[in-house]
């Protein structure tokens, strides 16, 4: 388990839009990675802040009390707990989150591409590029 992971390769290899998975934990805190694309949906986390990184592609995200960022590859933001937020990615976009253990995926909402922390943890399968 001791590995270096590819946040790119992984997320690459994702089946599923918007749906994170867990490749690194440290402390009290996941990185994940998800592949997304359309709208996910107005949310907060009450207590929890929540990191994204864009590793390929464009991701604006709507924020309820400024204007919305926009996000290229390599940049990070970081939505503070309480703010409500709503990612849209115009095409496909493959992102990096970093979060609390505890933090919902879709905070205080419930979405039909809701996934729960143990989905989020499955075990993901190996692809050409992440063999050992
Ligand atoms: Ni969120």
């Amino acid at each position: 388990m001791h590995q270096p992971v590819s946040p790119v390769t992984i997320a690459q290899g994702l089946d599923e839009l918007w749906s994170p998975r867990v490749i690194a934990e440290l402390d009290d805190a996941y990185v994940k990675v998800a592949k997304v694309f359309g709208t996910f949906g107005w949310h907060a986390h009450a207590e929890e802040d929540e990191l994204f990184h864009v590793l390929a592609g464009s991701l604006r995200i709507e924020l309820e009390q400024q204007t919305a960022v926009v996000l290229q590859p390599g940049d990070v933001f970081v939505v503070p707990k309480g703010v409500r937020h709503n990612p849209v990615a115009e095409a496909e976009c493959l992102i990096l989150l970093i979060e609390k253990k505890s933090t919902a995926h879709s905070g205080d909402q419930t979405f039909a591409h809701t996934r729960s922390l143990d989905e989020q943890r499955r075990p993901l399968q190996k692809t050409a590029g992440q063999q050992a």
